[in-house]
């Protein structure tokens, strides 16, 4: 396994390995690795010949009082894990790299972006769109993988590769759990053992709203969020919801009725760790 951290040499190694006819995967990620990221690099490795992991934790993608700079990081054991899991190449630039002085162009989505975690967090996804298409530009993949886990992501994503015609096949893959439920997220870490289950309420309450529409045959988005949000303020009496929407699988437009491909997204701030979690109901 490689590690490279500057975009010169990311360029010569791409190169050389198109040249050879060997298709390339890549697994973006801002590291701190756990079982959701090692799932995406498994699937890359059956999907393309090479596999390239970058770890940037993207400054663009974080508000100023967002958790930039606490974010966790752990560089060493994400190499160790990417190595054991087959891995090829991870990509690790610095900051200079990717935002040179004077760095002045981003890519933005326009209409997916408006709503959800685009809506709380104004200029988030600007700098998803911004740092991924440099880091599809700089290691120029065949295929590149995403998690459900971040639902609106992935669709924005999608939309981006899209129409700035990209020649890579876009795949998401689901949502890797802890045994409880509970969504794999570099952010539990920041829990105690006590809040983390209180963090469990994400998952209840979309279970529950599963469970309406599947077993009950209920349909009616609002009653099913008066469950939700009584489900989270019985798990986590503090949370604070950000939003709990129900949307189109891929436009992203909001539903009143649960109907084929709707997923229940959902935004909560457990213990001032902002927790996003998202089900498909059918
Ligand atoms: P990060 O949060 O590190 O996630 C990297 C990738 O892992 C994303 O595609 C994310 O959806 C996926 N992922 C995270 N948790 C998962 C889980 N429990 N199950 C399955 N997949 C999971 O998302 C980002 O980084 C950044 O925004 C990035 C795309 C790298 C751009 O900076």
């Amino acid at each position: 396994m490689t590690i490279i951290r500057t975009v010169k040499k990311m360029h010569q190694s791409v190169r050389k390995i198109a040249g050879e006819g060997k298709t390339i995967g890549l697994v973006p990620t801002m590291g701190f690795l756990h079982e959701g990221h090692l799932a995406l690099i498994r699937r890359a490795k059956r999907l393309a010949d090479v596999v390239i992991v970058s770890i940037f934790v993207n400054p663009t993608q974080f508000a100023p009082h967002e958790d930039f700079n606490r974010y966790p990081r752990d560089e060493k054991g994400d190499i160790k894990k990417i190595k054991e899991v087959g891995g090829d190449i991870v990509f690790i630039p610095a900051k200079a790299e990717i935002y040179p002085d004077h760095f002045q162009t981003f890519v933005a989505v326009e209409k997916l972006t408006q709503t959800l975690e685009g809506a709380m967090r104004p200029t988030h996804f600007r700098g998803v769109t911004t740092i991924v298409a440099k880091l599809f530009n700089i290691t120029r993949p065949d295929v590149a993988i995403f998690g459900m886990k971040d639902y609106q992501q992935a669709m924005v994503l999608k939309q981006m590769t899209f129409d700035l015609g990209y020649p890579i096949k876009f795949i998401i893959a689901p949502t890797v759990r802890e045994k409880d439920g509970l969504a794999m997220s570099s952010r539990n870490k920041y829990f105690t053992a006590a809040q983390r289950k209180e963090a469990l309420c994400l998952y209840y309450a979309l279970k529950k709203a599963k469970a309406m529409v599947t077993k009950e045959k209920i349909r009616d988005c609002r009653k099913i969020e008066k469950e939700m949000k009584a489900i989270i303020k019985k798990v986590c009496p503090s949370a604070a919801i950000d939003y709990i929407a129900f949307t189109d699988f891929t436009t992203l437009t909001p539903l009143k009725k649960v109907a084929s491909e709707t997923v229940c997204s959902l935004a909560v701030r457990v213990h001032k760790v902002r927790l996003i979690d998202n089900m498909k109901l059918l």
